[in-house]
């Protein structure tokens, strides 16, 4: 139950466990948004599909570790919560993953609004 001014959080289906993570992420939709998800240490992430610098897409980029890096110019994010390594004025937008049973699913709007 949620209280007033409280929101629920709405999730969506987006991938079966089986047929994500063949590149450096997944990338799915979920509601209105390209959603990446990233394997971070067998935790999953999810963030937009859009790095906040000119749109390029994050999940395209290269992963190293807990990082990835855009492929267009380079800015990286520490995939654990989606902040840029290199400063504090840039984020990729978080949102909530989780597995049910074989189904993965992301929330469908996100969690921050970086
Ligand atoms: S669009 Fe990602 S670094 Fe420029």
């Amino acid at each position: 139950m949620t209280g007033a001014g409280e929101t629920q959080t709405t999730f969506v289906r987006v991938a079966h466990r089986r047929d994500v993570f063949k590149g450096p992420a997944t990338i799915v939709r979920a509601g209105r948004y390209e959603v990446a998800i990233f394997d971070v240490g067998g935790e999953l992430r999810a963030y937009e599909n859009c790095c906040p610098h000119q749109g390029g897409p994050i999940g395209e980029g290269v992963v190293e570790g807990e990082t990835v890096t855009c492929p267009w110019h380079a800015w990286s994010f520490d995939l654990r919560d989606g902040k840029m390594t290199l400063g504090d004025f840039a984020a990729l937008r978080r949102f909530e993953v989780r597995v049910e049973g074989d189904a993965i699913c992301v929330s469908t709007e996100p969690v921050n609004q970086s």
